[in-house]
């Protein structure tokens, strides 16, 4: 599903997959089209829209669906959506203030949860918002842009060893020091091009067909956004907002997000001793969370979609 708003587009990843995960169905029987569901369900990243659109085909007139996003733009658009559709309550928050959000409406639990994490493809192709290397603006990246403080703002006030521990942390990026003190000593930080070129110069070891600032810039927008410590929040919530037999569906795009979910569904899928038990043989704490399964695009939707080269879809329903 392509949807675009208002000048941007966003191709959604592992659409039918998640869609049929997060209503515990396969994607066969989404393609009978025969399915209508009700209950309560969450898209807590809802970007352009498009898993949520999907969802509520097989949503009947009693469902609600609540769709959260920090992105003021993405927000627009599901205002948009909520306009035309009784059933979609818009949120705009973290989906880590999941469990305020839900009291706050009156919702004990839920049927299902999905999140399609990270940046949209709008936010990285309007130059304005400073996430890409490729197109020049603002060093901003704050995917909520009415709070917060932008990479711009925050370059220059950071030490350059927390900037560096930054880059390393979030973006694997081994050169880390001798980046940090190149950005460390621009003048001005107005320009996400001029910030590329100087993580390109101080950068020992190009790689072809990756610009070298690609991990230098993923580690800013992480730390600014704090996304880590977002999806941390959002899954341990996620065990209370669902219902024993809700479903919850995470597409992660990078190793360092898909480790936190991973470890996540292992942990919560057996029983695990309580770490603090003195006794020789602690009780099991219940399982949480059903056998973690795990989908990977086809290799047709990589060739129409090279966004999804990445992603990886995990799940589990909850026990
Ligand atoms: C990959 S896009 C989602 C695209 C969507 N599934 C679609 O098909 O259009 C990720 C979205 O999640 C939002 N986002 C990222 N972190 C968030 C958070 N902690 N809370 C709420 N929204 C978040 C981003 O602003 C972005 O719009």
């Amino acid at each position: 599903m392509t949807v675009s708003a208002p000048e941007f587009i966003h191709e959604t990843v592992l659409l039918k997959e998640t869609v049929a995960s997060v209503l515990n169905v396969t994607v066969a029987a989404l393609e009978t089209g025969t399915i209508k569901k009700t209950g309560t369900f969450v898209d807590a990243t809802f970007g352009r829209g498009g898993h949520s659109r999907l969802l509520l085909t097989y949503l009947d007139k009693d469902s609600r669906l609540l769709v959260f996003d920090k992105d003021p733009q993405a927000i627009q658009t599901a205002q948009a959506l909520a306009a035309s559709d009784a059933r979609v309550i818009v949120i705009h928050d973290s989906f880590a203030k999941l469990q305020d959000n839900l009291q706050r409406l009156g919702i004990e639990q839920v049927d299902g949860i999905m999140a399609d994490l990270g940046v949209s493809s709008p936010q990285l192709d309007d130059g304005s918002r400073g996430f890409s290397f490729m197109r020049d603006g603002a060093v901003d990246m704050r995917m909520d842009t009415t709070r917060g403080e932008s990479v711009a703002q925050w370059l220059k006030r950071v030490d350059e060893t927390v900037l560096a521990d930054v880059l390393y942390n979030y973006g694997e990026e081994r050169h880390s020091r001798r980046i940090a003190r190149a950005i460390k000593q621009m003048d001005h930080y107005d320009s996400t091009l001029a910030l590329a070129e100087t993580i390109k110069q101080a950068h020992p070891n190009w790689q072809k067909g990756k610009h070298p600032a690609t991990q230098s810039f993923q580690a800013m927008r992480i730390f600014i956004n704090n996304e880590l410590g977002d999806i941390d929040s959002f899954l341990d919530q996620s065990l209370m907002a669902l219902k024993v037999g809700g479903r919850l569906a995470v597409i992660s795009f990078h190793s360092l997000e898909d480790r936190i979910i991973k470890q996540f569904l292992q942990k919560h899928s057996k029983g695990q001793y309580p770490e603090d038990a003195n006794l020789p043989m602690p009780p099991k704490r219940p399982k949480l969370l059903s056998k973690p399964e795990r989908v990977a695009p086809s290799d047709s939707e990589i060739k129409t979609n090279p966004r999804a080269r990445s992603a990886l879809l995990r799940s589990a329903t909850r026990l």
